[in-house]
């Protein structure tokens, strides 16, 4: 059987350890050889490195592992890049959630200002990957879940037409979790979805079980009353923060708006801008939370076991819930026609909408990459949104491409997150500011 070679780009990612730990999980159902990290930033990456050096060792020895900062080291020989990159780090996330606060509109990873700022520094850095990838393994696929990913993705569309790369997002992962737990399934891929949308902006139509029987009536009446709260919180590694728990409960209110349909969790910004905005503490955002929780614990952990030399006891867990990844390249390399939720040019599979918007849809995915499946036309509700929110998507890449001042305050003020074309520009001009050796320069 052959035995796969992987990259791991942005090697030190909080999530590395978590997927390393997931594929060592899942090597029955897909065999590998190697294992590389690469990261541009080579102190952050051997805090990860050490530490998942010894834990291959412990548990797959066989497996041979490299951290790099050298791209043709890193992408030479590889069957898959598993890209999560984050260009500038929390410091410019936390940028990302301020500055936006600073004007009363709410300050997100991926939405809004805060999500076209990381956009424009994320396109660079992810068609870079591709082209180290299509140098020096020109035969490999790259599966992106590096953030923002609607961005992201239709930069990739525009930009890199031909290249093997799939874009990806967990969160319907995580969401389709919890609506088999309120059901009482015990797992989701005991239902079959039909979903369509945007990343992170997007609506369940219609879920069934194996057996073809309807399971929205029942998982609605859970949304209705609890959003997306479990009455008993699962075991999760990634959503578990208070703030977390407050989104899966804002679901309800985010429901209520089309209740024909489910929700994903983002559209709450969207939505409700101003309740998130009274929700944030403009001194403690997000990235706050994640600097003080999940970096402190995952490099701490890293730098124990590295001085202990083993793994032994460690806190680190198995990230179960990426192991969608596995399925993905498992789809790739075996064939196998999985059903997956991806990031693709939508090209009729939304009827009604711009063929060039890259859509989330379901995908049978096999060794010659995502086929989408049709889910018909929409109605004027998500239509009108998401008419509204591809062209903030497009505008951004062309702002980057053209290097142009103009279409990037147009992006911001057509964002329904933010109020007007006033408050829009001085965020820009905050942006702009902030993002020095980061953006291209716009004129
Ligand atoms: P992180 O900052 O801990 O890790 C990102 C790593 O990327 C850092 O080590 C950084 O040095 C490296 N990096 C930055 N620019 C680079 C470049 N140009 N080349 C190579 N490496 C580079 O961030 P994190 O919180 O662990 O998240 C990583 C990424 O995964 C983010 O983009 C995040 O949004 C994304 N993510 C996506 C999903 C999804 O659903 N699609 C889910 C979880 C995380
Ligand atoms: C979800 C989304 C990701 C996003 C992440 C943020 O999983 O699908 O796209 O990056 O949440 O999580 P964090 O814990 O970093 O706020
Ligand atoms: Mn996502």
């Amino acid at each position: 059987m052959k035995k796969f070679s992987i990259v791991i780009a942005g090697g030190g990612s909080t999530f590395t350890p978590g997927i390393v730990l997931m594929l060592l999980d899942n090597l029955e159902k897909l065999p590998i050889r190697q294992i590389k990290f690469y990261d541009n930033n080579s102190e952050r990456q051997k805090q990860i490195a050490d530490a998942c050096e010894i834990i291959i060792k412990e548990q797959a020895p066989e497996i041979k592992f490299l951290a790099t900062t050298d791209p043709q080291e890193a992408f030479t020989d590889v069957d898959f890049v598993m890209a999560h990159i984050r260009v500038g780090l929390y410091a410019m996330r936390e940028n990302d959630e301020k500055i936006p606060l600073k004007y009363g509109v709410i300050g997100q990873e991926t939405c809004g200002p805060g999500g076209i700022a990381y956009g424009m520094r994320s396109i660079g850095g992810v068609l870079e990957l591709i082209d180290y990838m299509e140098k020096y393994s020109p035969d490999a696929w790259m599966l992106n879940y590096s953030n923002p990913a609607a961005i992201v993705a239709e930069a990739t569309r525009k930009l890199r037409p031909e290249s093997k790369i799939i874009n990806i997002c967990d969160m319907p992962v995580g969401i389709e979790e919890r609506m088999a737990k309120a059901v009482g399934l015990s797992s989701r891929k005991d239902m079959v979805v039909r979903y369509y949308g945007l990343n992170h902006f997007g609506w369940w139509t219609d879920i069934r079980d194996k057996d073809g029987n309807d399971l929205m009536p029942k998982i609605k009446e859970h949304v209705k009353e609890y959003g997306y709260s479990l009455k008993e919180e699962m075991e999760e590694s990634q959503h578990t923060d208070a703030s977390w728990m407050h989104t899966f409960a804002k679901a309800k209110e985010v429901y209520a708006v089309d209740p024909t349909t489910l929700p994903n969790t983002y559209l709450k910004y969207y939505f409700y801008p101003q309740d998130e905005v009274a929700h944030a503490n403009p001194e403690y955002t997000r990235a706050n939370e994640v600097m003080a929780g999940r970096e402190k614990h995952v490099f701490g952990e890293c730098n124990r076991i590295t001085k202990a030399g083993t793994a032994k006891g460690t806190t680190l867990e198995v990230d179960e819930h990426a192991s969608y990844i596995v399925d993905l390249a498992r789809a790739i390399a075996y064939n196998t026609h999985e059903r997956m939720l991806l990031i693709v040019e939508n090209q009729g599979a939304v009827a009604n909408f711009d063929e060039t918007a890259m859509v989330e849809v379901p995908c049978i995915v096999g060794s010659n990459g995502p086929e989408p499946i049709v889910q018909g036309k929409i109605p004027c509700f998500q239509k009108g949104l998401m008419e509204q929110q591809v062209a903030v998507e497009k505008l951004v890449v062309e702002a980057w491409t053209e290097g142009s001042y103009q279409k990037l305050w147009q992006a911001l003020m057509l964002s329904r997150i933010v109020p007007n074309a006033r408050i829009a520009q001085e965020i820009l001009d905050d942006l702009v500011e902030a993002n020095k050796g980061f953006w291209p320069k716009l004129s």
